[in-house]
């Protein structure tokens, strides 16, 4: 069978881990590796096959057939694959993009002066999503998914993780679970499924009510339908905020999924010092989200327990929130990851621009935002071992740049559909 992919002659190849790492803490972010004209083989099964330099490749592969060649002279391949230069394809650790109805007139009450508290109290912010998603057919939310994974992909996104949590009540998590199982079917791009029933407490119930209705009803209807293989999900989710899910109930809730086998990645310290990073420590966490409002002690607790961070520069831009703390996690040695949080409040699909966002408001170099984006994101979903870097045996999922060095995909605001030349998922060009 002939080989998938030939990417022959890059300027460069950076590969950010070459020593089978799982993930890269200060370090070894700040030293990339970073090989000269090379050339990258992607086997009939989609996975890395050789990564060498171009000379070396050239006679080994002479004569070998192969479906597609993409001559990257003078371009970087990344994850993402660059023109010039190649590297591995992004993945973005924080999304919820299943969802009805339309919350542009947020963004204006929040030029104005509205906090997103006030929005949510007033019934909007997640209220409004979840009436319009209750009552959309799944074939729309599907469409709307379908639409924005596209956007997402095109900016170089390769690995993706996607929550429910607009239904809070059984019928609507499951079709929205249901949207992103089809997706994950269906689509080249790579998705990482997460239950967020407790994304907010539901309108007219306490959050005790709430908490029961998750662990007694949601809960033992996902494990059944996962275990009947028709739904896989990976990873539960919960609000623990003030005003949302206390941390004793965001305690149950975590467990109750960790004993269904579920990754726990969770929303926490966002708005409010919850002490949610120590409590995701000692649960085990792959990966605590938001994190504006951590104390040294859940830094400390985080380091040690390798929970990874997923900082998300959006929200902090758009809500006007203090920063994450990524010098001092980075100092602490916390696994410290990248997201673009995609909902109606946070409204980007691009991983560039959220790298560029990490560099320039929360002091991230750029390999630093880079190993955020593609190995750290992939060890924060439980996949570092298969993806996030460029490493033979690991799926074929790269960027081809056209720039003259791979750090241009975080230096360039916006337009990244002339910059990422080719996007490649399991060695086809998508
Ligand atoms: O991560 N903080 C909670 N969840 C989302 C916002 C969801 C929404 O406003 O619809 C977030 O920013
Ligand atoms: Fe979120």
């Amino acid at each position: 069978m002939s080989n998938k992919l030939l990417v022959k002659n890059a300027k460069q190849v950076v590969l950010i881990c070459n020593n089978g790492e799982k993930f890269l803490t200060k370090d070894g972010m700040q030293k990339l590796c970073v090989i000269e004209n090379s050339s990258l083989v992607i086997g009939s099964d989609g996975l890395i096959k050789d990564i060498g330099p171009a000379s070396t490749i050239d006679f080994q592969y002479a004569g070998v057939l192969f479906d597609k060649v993409i001559d990257a002279t003078g371009m970087c391949v990344i994850p993402v694959v660059l023109f010039d230069y190649c590297v591995s394809g992004l993945v973005d650790a924080h999304t919820h993009p299943v969802w009805a109805g339309d919350r542009v007139h947020e963004f204006a009450m929040k030029l104005a002066g509205a906090t997103y508290m006030d929005v949510h109290r007033a019934g909007g912010g997640i209220h409004f999503t979840v009436e319009h998603t209750r009552a959309a057919l799944p074939s729309t939310l599907l469409a709307s998914l379908t639409g924005r994974l596209g956007r997402m992909q095109r900016a170089g996104t390769t690995l993706v993780e996607c929550k429910s949590g607009y239904g809070l009540e059984l019928q609507t998590e499951l079709k929205m679970l249901e949207v992103i199982e089809t997706a994950r079917r269906t689509l080249p791009i790579n998705i990482s499924s997460t239950y967020c029933g407790a994304h907010a407490v539901p309108k007219g119930k306490t959050v005790a009510e709430a908490t029961t209705d998750i662990l007694k009803v949601q809960l033992p209807q996902l494990r059944e339908r996962m275990s009947a293989g028709a739904l896989r999900v990976d990873n539960i989710d919960v609000f623990c905020e003030q005003g949302v899910f206390d941390l004793s109930s965001t305690r149950s809730i975590l467990q109750a999924g960790l004993d269904m086998g579920l990754n726990i990645n969770f929303h926490g310290d966002e708005l409010h010092p919850m002490n949610s990073a120590q409590l995701g420590a000692e649960l085990g966490a792959l990966a605590i989200s938001h994190l504006e409002e951590v104390t040294d002690d859940g830094i400390a607790a985080m380091a040690t327990a390798k929970t990874a961070a997923i900082l998300l520069p959006t929200t902090a831009y758009i809500l006007r929130l203090p920063q994450p703390r990524a010098r001092d996690m980075l100092e602490a040695g916390v696994i410290v990851a990248l997201g673009s949080d995609f909902n109606p409040n946070a409204y980007c699909c691009s991983m560039p621009v959220v790298m560029h966002l990490a560099c320039v408001n929360m002091r991230m170099s750029m390999p630093e935002a880079l190993a955020a984006a593609t190995i750290n994101a992939a060890y924060a979903l439980g996949r570092s071992h298969t993806h996030g870097s460029l490493e033979v045996n690991k799926h074929g999922d790269l960027l081809v740049l056209n720039a003259p060095r791979w750090e241009h995909l975080i230096y360039q605001l916006g337009g990244h559909q002339e910059l990422i030349r080719y996007v490649v998922i399991r060695g086809n060009v998508v």
